[in-house]
């Protein structure tokens, strides 16, 4: 808000048409500023002679403090003390909802997100998806945005060829029903390993895969079956995360639209045989081709994604479509957006929000068969640390199962959520869970830290902040720091949103959390200034909304004891 408000002074004292406003690195330098490199170029007048002029004649506003030319900078200072009764007043009355906005007012955003392969379990690579589509779904529903959360299933595609014949050949119905996904998993890596030496196999799946697409009674029923067992398993998880989904329209639920897709994509593209194949050539975009139908005639990966697309579209009349999907398909997207491009269907709403890698620092996690390492065995681990750090901390919950949980999810989440997405995470056990790092911990710690302020508050006067309180006591730098940070908030959200990173908002949480803690140390909240205490009260307990709002954003819980 205020970044309007100077570009419209500068704009009043210069010829420039939205000057381009930064904001400085360094607390000491302001909290906006106009550089005046360009106007001294073209006036080919010394920067700070520019500076000079344009600030004499500035009519200083009453929210600004200060203006200070620095070098060739004109720096503002804003003076948050003005602003503190608009911003606590705000959070009290908007509680759990401070941050909601209406930007995306009357758009739609589809998010095809956590998307596993069936008959497989939820493992370390799904993780981020995961979290990271529902902090997006979050963060844009925030915004004001109608959110349609997809799950793709992977349901779909030879390997269930595979899978079939495996079954028909070794299954155990006794340990299908003990562990129903580790008995499918299991027969699957059997026939990888079998297939080495039986050069048939491979033909005899294929074969298994396309009586399923031509609707085999028998194969159609065991692929039911082992997608009801598989989605069982995955909505476990998704309960211990808090995760729902509107949809969970998988690759199958597009088979059937293939033809109309098919009939559509050979009028709009050029669609060529090639090798048994229907393609659509891509050369021209340096790009391999893109297959709609492969030589042995069943649905491609593309061309349901294409079907997917095509349905999305139609269905949902979406503003932006994202797909948050590991960068190794970073390929696989290009295609589809350029086909969509070719189609005239693009028109820069679709998004491939990728991410880069997770692995551990430590051996500590066991892989199971064929490699992998399970989310829920993550998960599990992460609540064990949490209770054992606990114990150790002698934790007044130390006994209380439910806080470890949502400490131990907590800090698996933010261990990811804080790192920029594109780069590749390496996961350290002790880093995710100090108490006293850049984690999650930490900031429900803060959380709970505000809270027994204010419970002691409580104790000696209410906690209501009526508009009589001068806020304009919150005078310290402490304070208005933590004005400004919480004033920030909705700003965060927007660019966490625009740049679909959610690490830019558990950074801010993080920022905010330490601003905190250091007037924590400095400042003593409760004295027998009675004006100051209520102000200074006012101010812990917007802190601790905008970190409970925060976090959730993120997917995290807060706790209330530590
Ligand atoms: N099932 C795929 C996998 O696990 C991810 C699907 C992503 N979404 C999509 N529309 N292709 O690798």
């Amino acid at each position: 808000m205020f970044e309007y408000k100077i570009k419209k002074l500068i704009e009043n004292s210069t010829e420039i048409k939205n000057p381009e406003i930064e904001i400085p690195p360094k607390h000491e330098m302001g909290d906006y500023a106009f550089p005046c490199f360009e106007l001294s170029k073209k006036l080919n007048k010394p920067a700070p002679e520019i500076a000079n002029k344009i600030v004499s004649k500035i009519k200083k506003p009453s929210f600004i403090k200060e203006i200070k030319i620095i070098g060739p900078y004109i720096n503002f200072f804003i003076d948050y003390a003005s602003i503190s009764r608009k911003i606590i007043c705000d959070i009290f009355k908007e509680k759990n909802n401070y941050g909601v906005q209406n930007i995306g007012k009357n758009k739609t955003i589809v998010i095809d997100f956590s998307s596993p392969n069936i008959a497989k379990p939820l493992n370390i690579g799904h993780l981020r998806s995961t979290v990271i589509g529902n902090s997006l779904y979050k963060i844009h529903k925030t915004l004001g945005y109608k959110v349609i959360r997809v799950n793709h299933l992977g349901d779909w595609g030879t390997q269930f060829g595979k899978l079939i014949y495996a079954y028909k050949t070794w299954s155990n119905s006794k340990e299908l029903k003990k562990d129903p996904i580790k008995h499918l998993f299991n027969l699957y890596v059997k026939f990888h390993k079998e297939s080495k030496l039986n050069l048939n196999l491979d033909d005899l799946a294929r074969n298994e895969f396309q009586k399923l697409e031509k609707k085999d009674r028998k194969n159609l029923e065991l692929w039911k079956l082992f997608r009801s067992l598989s989605l069982e398993e995955f909505k476990k998880i998704y309960k211990i995360l808090n995760i729902q989904f509107d949809s969970y329209d998988g690759e199958a639920s597009y088979v059937s639209q293939s033809e109309k897709t098919l009939k559509i994509a050979k009028k709009l593209l050029n669609t060529k045989i090639s090798e048994g194949a229907l393609i659509v050539d891509l050369e021209k975009f340096k790009m391999p081709p893109f297959f709609l139908v492969k030589s042995n005639e069943t649905s491609s990966y593309h061309l349901r994604d294409l079907s997917a697309a095509l349905y999305r579209l139609k269905n949902y009349k979406p503003y932006k479509l994202l797909y948050v999907v590991g960068s190794e398909q970073e390929l696989h997207f290009k295609q589809l957006f350029k086909i969509l491009d070719l189609m005239k269907l693009n028109k820069n709403r679709f998004f491939h929000i990728n991410f880069g890698m997770f692995s551990f620092s430590d051996n500590t996690m066991s892989t199971r068969e064929g490699n992998i390492i399970l989310l829920e065995d993550v998960i599990n681990k992460s609540i064990d640390l949490a209770k054992k750090i606990m114990q150790e901390k002698n934790s007044i919950a130390k006994d209380d199962s439910n806080i470890a949980k949502k400490i131990g999810i907590g800090a698996v989440i933010f261990g990811d959520l804080s790192n920029d997405r594109n780069k590749n995470i390496v996961f350290n056990w002790s880093r995710v869970l100090a108490f006293d790092g850049d984690t999650s911990p930490y900031l429900q710690y803060t959380y709970v830290r505000c809270l027994s302020i204010l419970k002691k508050a409580k104790k000696e006067q209410k906690l209501i902040p009526d508009t009589k309180i001068n806020y304009k006591l919150l005078q310290d730098s402490q304070e208005t720091k933590l004005i400004k940070d919480l004033s920030n908030f909705k700003k965060i959200i927007i660019k966490s949103g625009e740049e679909y990173k959610p690490n830019i908002l558990a950074n801010y949480l993080i920022d905010l959390a330490k601003d905190f803690n250091e007037f924590y140390n400095n400042v003593k909240v409760i004295t027998d200034d009675k004006n100051s205490t209520k102000a200074k009260i006012a101010l812990v307990y917007c802190v601790s909304q905008v970190i409970k709002n925060g976090l959730n954003l993120l997917g995290i819980e807060t706790v209330n004891k530590m």
